[in-house]
């Protein structure tokens, strides 16, 4: 046996042994990691060799410090961009996906307003509604794929900038999320913890507030199993040196009332003015308390909420999400008036049958529709519609009499209007006795 073979046959055998250690409740080392994901990025461990490792992170889990490892060796994979020559703390925000959810295009303005750099990279999004860069590619004219001197340009000029992530990422997150999507392996906390930290720390941020969501449009449904993605979050964020909190937020039914590209930069807008609705708000002067705090501009979150309410109420942040739009090529002219932005040609009104109060709306199920209706994507390919959506009038907590607006459909055509008018009915539970609108946030986990 020739020297090359000899090496081929010692690599086989370490990945089989990587496999039966995991199998076997063993703890995989920093040099395993490397190996394991490194030559899976580089084509020589087949997807069946992954596939079984990942079953086995499924069933026995990982420690801290394997979650770490595993982190650092997929963020390794690829391009890590160099965001030192950035005077400041880099913070950065990152959800992990509910409906509505429109609070990256809030909190980065109003925390660049108040003197803490953001540079972001987003994805497109995958199912529901779109992603930031989605929502953002509604203004026409604004531009995503800017070159990392581009974005280095524009957040020390402008305080902020916002772009897609580029193609040589955390490859390895790619390849091993495809993966998981075909063999049941999804659902992993430690799985998905590392993918969510990986791109974070490819991306150079300094500190990270992290916005779990819980709830029926959810990844995770249930608080504990929420709480434990948050956990995992947060550790992993301590190993690796990067200051993270994760906040523990509700979404059981959609964030705001719009749902939909353009719809949700719209509200986005309404609430940069101040005039937004409650929740999202809150959230956004929450999250954006956190940011400040862990980019040590003020003492505490609450002193950070302090000043970003001030922020909003002097109009700053609603200046700064201008700036930032202009800077990256957005037709401002439209954020001013934003009834020119993309418009769907079918309005729908879906009203009440029955009175009472609302008691249950289900995100998951808005979710679907909005993306039935050609706001999200099915497939990564698909081309997604800026101006499709739903626009809630009313939430859970909220009483309704007979014939009173429960929702409005935005569609491109009659049929896919009519369809989700039938759909989003479905999703509202109307009880004759009032109801307490749920929390929004529930809890944040920090070490
Ligand atoms: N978001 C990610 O980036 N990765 C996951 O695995 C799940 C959510």
């Amino acid at each position: 046996m020739g020297q090359q073979e000899r090496a081929d046959v010692a690599d086989w055998m370490q990945i089989i042994d990587i496999i039966a250690k995991k199998r076997d409740g063993g703890e995989i080392s920093p040099a395993e990691f490397e190996f394991l994901i490194g030559r899976y990025v580089a084509g020589e461990i087949p997807d069946y060799q992954m596939a079984a490792f990942l079953m086995a992170t499924y069933i026995r889990g990982m420690s801290k410090g394997e979650m770490a490892n595993l982190t650092r060796a997929m963020a390794l994979s690829g391009d890590i961009l160099n965001l030192s020559p950035l005077v400041g703390c880099k913070v950065d925000k990152h959800s992990t996906g509910g409906v509505g959810d429109k609070v990256t295009l809030i909190v980065a303005p109003l925390v660049a307003a108040a003197g803490v750099p953001v540079a972001k990279m987003s994805g497109r999004g995958l199912g529901h509604s779109g992603g930031t860069i989605d929502k953002l590619e509604a203004i026409p004219g604004f531009f995503a794929e800017l070159t990392e001197g581009q974005l280095k340009k524009n957040v020390a000029e402008v305080g902020l900038a916002i772009v897609g992530q580029t193609a040589n990422l955390a490859p390895a997150d790619k390849m091993i999320y495809a993966l998981r999507d075909v063999t049941a392996t999804v659902a992993s906390t430690p799985l998905i913890a590392s993918s969510i930290m990986c791109k974070k720390i490819a991306t150079g941020a300094d500190a990270i507030v992290l916005d779990v969501k819980c709830g029926s449009g959810a990844f995770m449904p249930d608080l504990p199993e929420a709480q434990a993605l948050a956990q995992a979050l947060v550790d992993i964020g301590e190993e690796v040196g990067i200051r993270t909190v994760a906040v523990i937020s509700n979404m059981d039914q959609p964030l705001g009332k719009a749902v939909g590209n353009a719809l949700e930069v719209k509200e986005a807008i309404m609430v940069l003015q101040n005039k937004g609705p409650a929740d999202v708000t809150k959230l956004s002067l929450f999250l954006g308390g956190q940011m400040l705090f862990l980019a040590g501009h003020v003492d505490s979150p609450q002193g950070g909420e302090d000043v970003l309410k001030e922020i909003l109420a002097t109009g700053a942040a609603w200046r700064k999400f201008r700036d930032f739009v202009a800077a990256q090529g957005g037709d401002v002219a439209v954020l001013d008036t934003p009834t020119l932005l993309p418009q769907a040609p079918f309005k729908f009104s879906l009203r009440a049958h029955v009175g009472g109060y609302i008691a249950g709306l289900r995100a998951d199920i808005i979710g679907q529709v909005s993306m039935d209706l050609g706001a999200g994507r099915q497939k990564k390919d698909d081309v997604i519609d800026p101006a499709v959506g739903i626009v809630l009038a009313r939430k859970i907590g909220d009483p309704v009499e007979v014939g009173q607006l429960l929702a409005e459909i935005h569609a491109n055509d009659e049929g896919s209007g009519k369809r989700a008018m039938r759909q989003v009915l479905q999703a509202f539970t109307l009880i004759p006795r009032p109801v307490s609108p749920p929390p929004l946030i529930y809890k944040q986990v920090h070490n």
